[in-house]
């Protein structure tokens, strides 16, 4: 690690140079005081099993972003929180409850990666929402230019301090839907908008250099209670007494948040994790089964079918994903050996209920 000259270096097994060209614009003089000390005291009591990474995740903010961040800081990995709001991003990680997170706005971004030897990329403006043509060029823009503007930055660092993975975020939207086909990671992409977000989406982590593993992971419907669809479903459930979403038939990729954000972290720190990785329960379920579990475990019979409409009403067009959908099967993370916390719907959504 390289500090105004300073050769240090925090792991033996991954070589970690840091260089901090402007530490104080980036964090604050007395952060970046604090955060040097650490790492210096650190330093001495390095081992060969210590596996501690310097992670920049943009995105960190949101649903998945701030498990991950609380994960990995509970190993004791440092994070760089890469935001378009610092004062947004002190507010979801105060500096109290998670000291030693370095937070940056995009001109310090470059600083932050070049620093890192993981990046994870997660950003990208919320499909749930009405799509006028505006939001749809806007969705798809935030996730490309987010995309492009990491890949670059890490393109045009020396060889000495790039980091060595890249983790991106991308869905299982890129499959188009379906109630008909089952697809994995060898199969071709849909045609529809969403399928077209992630194509482009996907080509733009593609770029980065050939020395960076890249891990594209296609999420499926992450199910947890701060946030994501099912948050958004549970109230419309309640009103409509829980019955099945549209005819019921379609299928629902599903993942609980934790086995998403252990798989993100897994891809982070095993090698063996590289090229398309679908993000998904290996038991995806049809929205019909998935009403069914809800609406037992909340002691709701499934008796009225909630129509598509109040659906749409909060998810906007991004029901789709719901109401349409697709049989996504978590081919690579079975082969990799990944153990999921949670295979089945019925387990994941009483975690996330009682929780
Ligand atoms: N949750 C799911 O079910 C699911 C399923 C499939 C794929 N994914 C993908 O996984 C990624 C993370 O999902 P999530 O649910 O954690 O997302 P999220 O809660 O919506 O958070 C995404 C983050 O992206 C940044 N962002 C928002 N609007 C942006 C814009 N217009 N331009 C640039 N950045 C913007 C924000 O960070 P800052 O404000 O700090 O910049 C925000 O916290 C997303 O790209 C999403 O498409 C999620």
């Amino acid at each position: 690690m390289e500090l105004y000259g300073a050769t240090l270096s925090w792991t033996s097994s991954i070589s970690l140079p840091i260089h901090i060209a402007q530490p104080p614009s980036i964090w604050g003089i007395k952060r970046f005081r604090l955060f040097c000390l650490n790492n210096i005291k650190n330093v001495s009591d390095e081992t060969q099993k210590d596996n501690r990474m310097v992670v920049s995740i943009t995105g960190a903010t949101g649903f998945i972003g701030k498990r991950l961040v609380q994960r990995l800081h509970a190993d004791n990995h440092r994070i760089c929180v890469l935001t378009r709001s610092k004062s947004k991003a002190q507010l979801v990680f105060p500096a109290k409850e998670f000291p030693g997170i370095l937070i940056a706005e995009e001109p310090e971004w470059k600083d932050c990666i070049q620093g890192s030897n993981a990046v994870v990329n997660l950003a990208g403006m919320p499909i749930s929402t009405r799509w006028s043509f505006e939001i749809k060029q806007e969705i798809k823009d935030s996730r490309i230019s987010v995309t492009s503007k990491v890949v670059d930055i890490i393109n045009n660092t020396q060889d000495d301090v790039r980091p060595s993975v890249l983790v991106s975020a991308t869905a299982v939207g890129y499959y188009g839907t379906s109630e008909t086909n089952v697809f994995d990671e060898q199969s071709p992409s849909g045609n529809d908008y969403l399928a077209e977000v992630c194509r482009e989406w996907e080509a733009r982590a593609l770029k980065v250099n050939k020395d960076v593993r890249l891990a594209l992971i296609r999420i499926g419907v992450v199910l947890g209670k701060d946030g994501g669809a099912l948050a958004k479903m549970i109230p419309i459930f309640m009103m409509f007494a829980g019955g099945p979403l549209g005819s019921g038939k379609q299928w629902f990729s599903w993942i609980h948040l934790d086995d998403i954000v252990n798989l993100i972290y897994e891809a982070l720190s095993n090698p063996s994790y590289k090229g398309v990785i679908n993000g998904t329960s290996p038991n995806p379920v049809r929205l019909a089964e998935l009403c069914e579990q809800l609406g037992k475990i909340m002691g709701r019979p499934s008796w009225l079918p909630v129509p598509d409409f109040a659906l749409k009403a909060v998810l906007g067009e991004g029901a789709t994903v719901v109401l349409e959908g697709q049989k996504v099967l978590p081919a690579r993370a079975t082969e990799l050996g990944f153990s999921f916390k949670y295979p089945f719907v019925k387990d994941a959504l009483k975690a996330i209920l009682s929780s």
